[in-house]
């Protein structure tokens, strides 16, 4: 690593900068019950016991209080599902019982746990146990693992579901530490988004800490049966043992990734970075975890065509972990700002042309996205109301946030914008910030500083309007324009060239083949290239959804299969989606859900029961 750093120095530097942070970003979580103006939680203590049995975790959140105002008397929190057994404050010398209230649940954010702190003290302890049903974490039986012998639990607490398996401040615009006890069966590992061991010894009793402060939506924990594989000397893949050295090969790349990172955007602040690969019913394809990163297996496909994913989770390291939205509307300014740096990553360590068809990739699947939202719904600040922000989830956030960037840099030029990000996340450390900030925060930076290039009224076009404006880029690929000549030839009869090919050129013919293709076309390419076997989860995921379509009957066995073992959703809602637009499908897709559901993360359920059965 380029800079190494003292830890001390860190906490205390964004301690200070949060102390600074603006009131008026904590005002403006419609998501959250907390009232940060009235109390704040700076560091939390977990003690948790892990009970496959039950499904459930159990024990004590305990929190440091710090009071913002002189006559608050209460705490406010959120909490989801949770039985809460007692709550507790030091107070001279000792735990004291005090009183607490849950308030009816809100179908969206949960129940609001008010709990009394009288006057003085600084420490609340909450008793707790999650429901089997919380829906920030999935419990597997050891059948649904790969080697049988353990179950698998993991969480996913972005963007609200934190307070399903801690009773938490649940708003971004929260930055907290935290150590963590944490129990499971001997023999299984437990891992958080914390200082993790490389050397654990297996007795079921793990310990962690987070000394950086953090939202509440990155803690995170998981337990299976893990092992370690360290790739270079900050990063380590944990891993159950059938994918360790798969998944060790496959990243081979990330510690370049890092040094590349922190040469065009500042030092990396968080110590190591390891990666944990998760079951195949892990709902998205990653999660920027602090210093662990969770990893779908599906992009471990062996040719280390998808590694964009991990310059992704890593980016996030800098936008989103470092500099944080405020709130879900903001989340533009994570997602966007990530995949604007996760391009210049792959650009970094892998050349344009390579960055230029993951752009064009991206590009392809906004405009697919915007089709079918509701304009309100393409503006990158979004107006979300109580919606639950997993209901609006779209590709807006990411690409067009990361188009707005990219046409930043093309007007200011690469050099000043450059200098512009690295100075924006050295100015935010360890803050949340709003869209308002980062407006006030550009036009004094960037816009007065470089007068007459791009005007406010361009900047709230971008930010506050539908659509994209006419000016916007958009991105194309040399390589995908060869990808359409060759295509043109095929249908004519042709052959293909195809050796070259990456996923990428695939992703790109399937994803254009013409709707009227013929049967014995698709038949042609099937025979050929075998993509209904592909092992790639993207291709066979392109693929299956244009068999779908087309009703290519080959296919069905593998579409039902895919269904039953993946669970990612980005993967696996396009194709219910597609399957639900005619009766007979739609039946059959019923079927295969049914069959599928027990084990699809609480995510992947709603998101898809929402698809197939609309009326409820
Ligand atoms: N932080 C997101 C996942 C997320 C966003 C969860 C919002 C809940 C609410 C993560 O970094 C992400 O974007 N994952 C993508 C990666 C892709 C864009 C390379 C995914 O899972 O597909
Ligand atoms: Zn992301």
């Amino acid at each position: 690593m380029a800079t190494k750093y003292n830890l001390k120095q860190w906490a205390y530097a964004a301690t200070v900068m949060a102390a600074a942070s603006s009131q008026s970003a904590w005002a403006e979580d419609a998501h959250s019950y907390a009232k940060l103006q009235e109390v704040t939680t700076p560091h939390l203590e977990l003690d948790l016991t892990v009970d496959f049995e039950g499904k459930q975790l159990r024990g004590t959140a305990t929190y440091d209080l710090v009071r913002k105002s002189d006559d608050a008397t209460t705490v406010h929190m959120d909490t989801r599902e949770l039985t809460i057994s007692k709550a507790e404050i030091w107070q001279d010398n000792a735990w004291q019982e005090t009183s607490f209230k849950l308030a009816e649940p809100h179908e969206t954010l949960g129940q609001e746990l008010t709990v009394s702190i009288g006057e003085a003290t600084d420490k609340v302890r909450i008793h707790y146990t999650t429901a089997p049903t919380a829906s920030g974490l999935q419990w597997l039986s050891p059948e649904q693992t790969k080697s049988v012998k353990f179950p698998f639990m993991f969480s996913q607490s972005q963007p609200i579901h934190a307070r399903s398996w801690i009773p938490i401040q649940d708003t971004p615009a929260l930055r907290l530490t935290y150590d963590a006890t944490v129990r499971t069966p001997a023999g299984m590992l437990a891992v958080m988004s914390a200082d993790n061991s490389l050397d654990p010894e297996l007795d079921g009793n793990y310990s962690f800490s987070m000394p950086q402060p953090i939202p509440p939506y990155l803690i995170a924990i998981a337990a299976g049966e893990l092992v370690v594989k360290e790739i270079s000397d900050n990063v380590a893949v944990f891993a159950e043992p059938y994918i360790i050295d798969d998944a060790a090969w496959e990243w081979a790349d990330t510690p370049a990734m890092i040094t590349a990172t922190e040469e065009m955007y500042g030092p990396y602040r968080w110590d190591r970075y390891d990666l944990l690969v998760l079951p195949p019913s892990f709902p998205f394809g990653g999660m920027e975890n602090p210093r662990l990163s969770f990893i779908t297996p599906t992009v471990v496909s062996g040719d280390r065509t998808l590694i964009n994913l991990i310059a992704h989770e890593l980016a996030h390291s800098w936008s989103g972990n470092l500099v944080t939205n405020a709130s879900w509307r903001d989340l533009w300014l994570n997602e966007g700002f990530t995949s604007y740096v996760e391009n210049r990553i792959m650009e970094s360590l892998f050349g344009e042309r390579r960055a230029q068809m993951e752009l064009a990739l991206g590009y392809q699947d906004l405009l697919d996205n915007m089709e079918r939202l509701a304009p309100k719904d393409t503006v990158l600040n979004i107006e979300l109301g109580t919606r639950h922000p997993d209901d609006v989830f779209s590709q807006v956030p990411y690409v067009k946030g990361q188009l707005f960037l990219v046409y930043l840099e093309n007007k200011f030029g690469r050099e000043t914008f450059d200098n512009f990000l690295r100075q924006y996340f050295d100015d935010f450390a360890f803050q949340s910030i709003s869209t308002a900030e980062f407006k006030a925060y550009l036009a004094r930076h960037l816009l007065a500083k470089n007068p007459d290039v791009v005007s406010m009224d361009k900047v709230n076009e971008w930010i506050h309007e539908p659509g994209l404006p006419a000016d916007a880029p958009k991105p194309t690929s040399n390589a995908f324009a060869e990808v359409e000549k060759q295509m043109q030839r095929w249908l004519k009869g042709g052959q293909l060239t195809t050796q070259e090919w990456t996923t990428h050129e695939w992703l790109h013919f399937i994803n254009n083949l013409p709707l009227d293709i013929s049967s014995v076309n698709m038949r042609r390419l099937d025979e050929q290239f075998n993509l209904t076997q592909s092992k790639n989860a993207e291709i066979a995921h392109a693929w299956l959804k244009l068999a779908i379509v087309k009703n290519y009957e080959p296919a069905r066995d593998r579409l039902r299969n895919y269904l039953l073992t993946i669970g990612r959703n980005k993967l696996v809602s396009p194709l219910y989606r597609e399957l639900a637009k005619t009766p007979d499908n739609l039946k059959w897709a019923r079927e295969v859900y049914q069959q599928a559901k027990p084990g699809y993360h609480p995510l992947t359920q709603t998101v898809n029961e929402a698809l197939l059965y609309p009326e409820q």
